[in-house]
């Protein structure tokens, strides 16, 4: 016999006033990443064309972006750095006057509320656009450590206050957790990128850094879309057994199993990159017309937590804390 007519999923969905009783899902500015691309110069501010609203800032600019993050609540910002000049070695990765390290000197010296994150990687500082050492074409594992480390602890230095090591080399995070606290900066969170896969996602995100590699691809280091949720599951125990305090889960919509099952697994914080890719789909559908901007954005950030994400990196950020602060959102 049917339940029908007795049970009625619709009796709890009939006003705006049951349905905000029985909803269970929130995004908080308090979840907010903002990333930001910083590059030398002075005053510039060069659109990304594939993605709109977001721009490769000089130091100059990059102190009027912090201050109108502050101004928003947002809490966080994740810095990607684009350096003048790039090397086999990628040594303006760990210079200590690179770009990341003076952003973070002065962002930090001026707003010290805002929590900086910085992304450690080799990319966008390497001639050749991989994430580790090159030697014969290979992507070497175990000398990019040190280079890894040494950037991570230049960071920390310069004033940061977590590390976010991107390029998925094995052994990274306790590589880094070793030279931080060797170096005097035990206190200093690692943020791992741990299930990161070798995504078309990050396509805009190459061209906002200019690190898409110069041969091959990065499916040596980066996971297969492919692979088994228990594959993800053991490179964030890895990390977390090195040392790492919270972990990625990159790109995230079409990753949020992966999220969910972390989630359930594990009891770090996961924060899901919602990446420039997914940015640039909405960007463009909204600009056509074809999609509400406001409502997708949310119906997707919505989905992020609802997944089990605790905080979310992504490049709407600055638009969903207007929206929140305007109280529609
Ligand atoms: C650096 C890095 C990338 C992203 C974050 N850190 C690019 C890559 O792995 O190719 C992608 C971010 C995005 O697409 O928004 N390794």
């Amino acid at each position: 016999m049917s339940v029908f007519p007795w049970l009625r999923m619709r009796r709890l969905r009939q006003s705006e006033g049951i349905r905000r009783l029985v909803r269970h899902t929130y995004l908080q500015l308090d979840d907010l990443i903002y990333p930001i691309f910083v590059s030398e110069g002075h005053n510039v501010r060069n659109p990304i064309p594939s993605m709109p609203g977001i721009y490769q800032l000089s130091l100059d600019r990059v102190l009027e972006e912090a201050e109108e993050v502050v101004a928003l609540g947002i809490p966080a910002i994740l810095l990607f750095g684009i350096p003048e000049t790039k090397d086999e070695v990628g040594s303006q990765a760990y210079a200590e006057q690179g770009i990341v390290q003076k952003a973070v000197k002065e962002i930090k010296g001026k707003y010290p509320e805002i929590v900086v994150i910085t992304d450690v990687c080799l990319c966008e500082y390497t001639s050749h656009g991989h994430c580790g050492l090159v030697e014969k074409g290979e992507i070497k594992n175990d000398e990019t450590l040190e280079l890894l480390a040494l950037t991570a602890l230049s960071h920390a230095q310069a004033g940061a206050d977590i590390v976010a090591p991107s390029d998925m080399m094995d052994g990274r995070v306790y590589a880094i957790r070793q030279k931080l606290d060797e170096k005097g900066y035990s206190h200093i969170p690692i943020m791992a990128y741990s299930a990161k896969y070798a995504s078309c996602f990050y396509g805009p995100f190459r061209d906002a850094a200019g690190s898409a590699p110069q041969f091959g691809d990065r499916r040596s280091y980066q996971m297969d879309p492919a692979s088994s949720v228990e594959q993800a599951l053991e490179e964030v125990r890895l990390d977390l057994a090195e040392g790492a305090d919270m972990v990625i889960v990159k790109p995230a919509l079409a990753y949020l199993d992966v999220i969910r099952r972390v989630r359930d697994t594990f009891a770090a914080p996961v924060v899901a990159y919602n990446v420039s890719g997914e940015y640039a789909m909405v960007k463009a559908a909204a600009q056509n017309g074809w999609l509400d901007e406001k409502k997708t954005v949310r119906e997707m950030m919505l989905g992020m937590k609802r997944a089990g994400s605790d905080m979310i990196i992504t490049y709407h950020a600055k638009d969903i804390a207007k929206w929140i602060r305007d109280g529609n959102f």
